[in-house]
């Protein structure tokens, strides 16, 4: 099974080794980089978190990025402390130490912090919040087109743990993803409640069928950036793209399939469940999307 591939695979860099992570407003080595073990997001996996990249010199759709961060924290009635402004010149101090220019990618999270005792009440987190920016140098590296495979594990109701959240707590993807891998898949493509093709552990799920762009409604899956800025990119360039519901059917049948996120913009997927999508490798609509995102982050 050595042959699994993550969709967040990245070129080894060296530099990595010595990066400086931000903990709550002190720049310090990765080897010193801590947080308690009474922290909520160690102990409950209580906090949200955002992922986003440096381009040439800019945060790719940071404002986005920023308002998706304060609304989710808003969600679970997390104060985060900080006003926008200051978390995005947290982000550019830790930038600016570390030397980055180009092709960084920044894990931005917030805990509801320090707990008195170790228990899940929320009044127990009594010193916080506890944010953290890990920012590495990041190529994504992705050898091949990602294999998938449908799993148990479905995108719940909003009003269980909403799949709009990039809560800490990530262990549904994390099941569906280990599923996926015991099937001999690198990860898993999961349904919404009613069937429907939705998004997969990690990224959002597109669909190409005679030159239409398909994906899901936007129902179940992660509001996610990426996969807005492609939809937009569709209606700007005469692609025609459909928000809807569709099928395993649907998606085996289909000339080709693709992965969004912030991270490996626009993956290929060459397998569903043992079907080969089209060719199987990267299809002429994804190569044009990849092509008109590409210059829409000045990458
Ligand atoms: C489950 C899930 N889907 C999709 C995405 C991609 O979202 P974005 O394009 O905003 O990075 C993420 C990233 O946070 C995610 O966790």
């Amino acid at each position: 099974m050595n042959d699994h591939i993550s969709t967040h695979e990245a070129e080894e860099d060296a530099r990595n080794a010595d990066i400086l992570i931000w903990v709550d407003g002190t720049l310090k080595h990765r080897n010193e980089a801590v947080v308690s073990v009474y922290d909520s997001g160690f102990m409950l996996g209580d906090g949200v978190w955002e992922g986003l990249r440096l381009y040439n010199g800019r945060w790719t759709f940071q404002d986005e990025h920023i308002a998706r961060l304060f609304e989710a924290a808003k969600a679970i009635d997390l104060d985060i402390a900080m006003t926008p402004d200051q978390v995005i010149a947290a982000i550019e101090e830790t930038r600016a130490a570390n030397g980055f220019t180009t092709d960084a990618h920044a894990r931005l999270m917030v805990t509801r912090g320090v707990k008195r005792l170790p228990f899940q009440h929320p009044r127990l987190s009594t010193r916080g919040p506890t944010m953290v920016i890990i920012m590495e140098h990041s190529k994504p590296k992705i050898p091949r087109p990602v294999n998938l495979a449908t799993v148990p594990h479905l995108r719940g109701l909003p009003m269980t743990q909403d799949p709009k959240l990039n809560s800490h707590s990530k262990l549904n993807c994390i099941l569906a993803c280990i599923a996926a891998e015991k099937a001999g898949a690198d990860e898993a493509l999961m349904l919404d409640v009613h069937g429907f093709v939705n998004t997969t552990n990690a990224c959002n799920f597109f669909i190409v069928r005679k030159g239409t762009v398909w994906t899901s409604t936007g129902d179940y899956c992660m509001n996610g950036i990426t996969r807005q800025k492609v939809i937009d990119l569709c209606h700007a360039n005469d692609i025609p793209c459909l928000e809807c519901n569709f099928s395993l059917v649907d998606t085996y049948g289909a000339d080709e399939a693709f992965l969004t996120g912030t991270f490996g913009a626009q993956t290929p997927v060459g397998m569903v469940d043992g079907r080969v999508i089209g060719t199987g490798q990267l299809g002429p609509v994804t190569e044009r999307l990849r092509a008109l995102y590409k210059d829409l982050v000045g990458a």
